[in-house]
C-alpha cells in the first residue's frame, strides 16, 4: 500500500447515508466511510429505518463499511449474512459506544467488562461470519490498565482490522487520547492498527503520521464534521471553499427535507451542522452562527443559514477542537 488509508469515522445521528453522498460528492479524499451502529436482529432482519442509511442503492458511489452494536453472536452473525447478501464483504463491530443505555446492557465499550462472554462471542461470530471483521474499540471500561487483557483477547482471533480509539469509556471524548495504550496496540496486535481520535487539522494529522510512519489506517471524525476538506487537504489539495460549503448545506437540507418530510428534526441536524463547521469560518461568522443557534422557528433558521451560507470566510488551518483541552500531538 503506497498511501495511506483515510477513513471517516462513524457518527451516529450525523453521517449517515445523506451525508456521506454529499460529503463523497463535494469534498471526497476518504477512503472508506464507517457508517454508524445499527443493533442486529434476530434472523437478521434490517429495518426500514436502517435500510435508508445502509442499503448500496443510498450509498452510490461511497465506499462504506457497516457497523454492527450487539453482544448475542447468533443475531451479529445472521445480519452480517444479510449484510453479505447486500454486497458488503467487511462488517464492523462496535466496542467503543459509551452511552449508558448501551454500555449498562453489556453492549459496546460495555462488552469490555465482560471479558470471558466478549472471548466467546468473537469465538462464535469469527468462526461463522463469512466476511470479514473489523473491530472499533475503546481501550477499557474504567481503568486503561484493562487493555493489556483485551489486546490479549483480540489477538487470539483474524480481525481485519482494529480501530482504536485510545480513551476509556469513562472518558467519552474529554482529555487527551492515551498514546501509550495505542502504541501498546500497534506494538502487539498480530493485524493491522488503525488510530483514531482528535486529529482535528491537517498540521495534527502531518505531526501525528510522521511519529507513527508505520501506521498505515487513520480515521478521523469530528475533524471532518468540522471541516469536511480535512482529507483532501491531507492529501496535498484545496480547503474547502464558500462555494462547496454552500452547496454542502443545501444538498442536505433539501435532501433531509425529503426524507424526514419537513420534520423540525431538520433545523435540529442543520444547526449541528453549523456547529461544527462554525470551527473554520471566520470570528465574524461564527458570531453569527452564535445568533443561527438559537433560532427556533424554521423558516427564520433557514433565511439566515442561507446567508450564512452565501457569505462565510473559511479560515484554512483551523479546526475542531474540544473545549475541554486543545492539546497537540
Ligand atoms: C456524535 C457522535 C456519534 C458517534 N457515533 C459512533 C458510532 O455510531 N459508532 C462508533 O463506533 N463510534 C461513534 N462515535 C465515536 C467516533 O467514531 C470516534 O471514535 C470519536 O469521535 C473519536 O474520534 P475523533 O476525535 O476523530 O472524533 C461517535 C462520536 C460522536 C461525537
Amino acid at each position: 500500500m503506497s498511501e495511506n488509508q483515510l477513513y471517516f469515522a462513524p457518527m451516529e445521528g450525523i453521517t449517515g447515508s445523506i451525508y456521506r453522498r454529499a460529503h463523497h460528492r463535494i469534498f471526497g479524499g476518504v477512503d472508506r466511510y464507517y457508517a454508524p451502529f445499527i443493533f442486529t436482529n434476530p434472523k437478521g432482519k434490517i429495518s426500514k429505518k436502517d435500510l435508508l442509511e445502509i442499503a448500496p442503492e443510498y450509498n452510490e458511489g461511497c465506499r462504506v463499511v457497516p457497523q454492527l452494536l450487539s453482544n448475542c453472536a447468533e443475531d451479529f452473525i445472521a445480519t452480517a449474512h444479510t449484510l453479505k447478501g447486500m454486497g458488503y464483504d467487511e462488517v464492523n463491530l462496535n466496542l467503543g459506544c459509551p452511552s449508558s443505555t448501551v454500555a449498562s446492557k453489556g453492549r459496546g465499550s460495555g462488552f469490555l467488562g465482560e471479558k470471558e462472554a466478549l472471548k466467546a462471542f468473537l469465538a462464535d461470530i469469527f468462526d461463522k461470519t463469512d466476511m470479514k471483521i473489523s473491530l472499533k474499540t475503546r481501550i477499557g471500561l474504567n481503568r486503561a490498565d484493562e487493555f493489556d487483557d483485551i489486546l490479549d483477547i483480540y489477538q487470539a482471533f483474524p480481525v481485519e482490522m482494529l480501530i482504536v480509539h485510545p480513551r476509556i469509556r469513562m472518558d467519552y471524548y474529554s482529555g487527551k487520547p492515551d498514546m501509550e495504550a495505542f502504541e501498546k496496540a500497534s506494538a502487539r496486535m498480530p493485524f493491522p492498527v488503525c488510530y483514531n481520535g482528535d486529529i482535528f487539522t491537517a498540521a495534527a494529522y502531518g505531526r501525528v503520521s510522521e511519529k507513527y510512519s508505520d501506521i498505515r489506517h487513520w480515521m478521523i471524525g469530528r475533524g471532518l464534521l468540522s471541516n469536511p476538506a480535512l482529507c483532501r487537504e491531507i492529501r496535498g489539495g484545496d480547503c474547502a471553499s464558500r462555494e462547496e460549503l454552500a452547496d454542502y448545506y443545501h444538498t442536505m437540507r433539501d435532501e433531509y427535507e425529503v426524507r424526514l418530510q419537513g420534520n423540525k428534526k431538520v433545523v435540529f441536524l442543520m444547526k449541528e451542522f453549523w456547529h461544527y463547521i462554525s470551527w473554520i469560518l471566520s470570528e465574524e461568522d461564527r458570531q453569527e452562527i452564535d445568533v443561527l443557534m438559537h433560532l427556533r422557528d424554521g423558516a427564520e433558521f433557514f433565511r439566515k443559514a442561507k446567508e450564512i451560507a452565501a457569505n462565510c470566510t473559511v479560515v484554512k488551518g483551523q479546526g475542531f477542537h474540544s473545549e475541554m483541552e486543545v492539546h497537540k500531538f
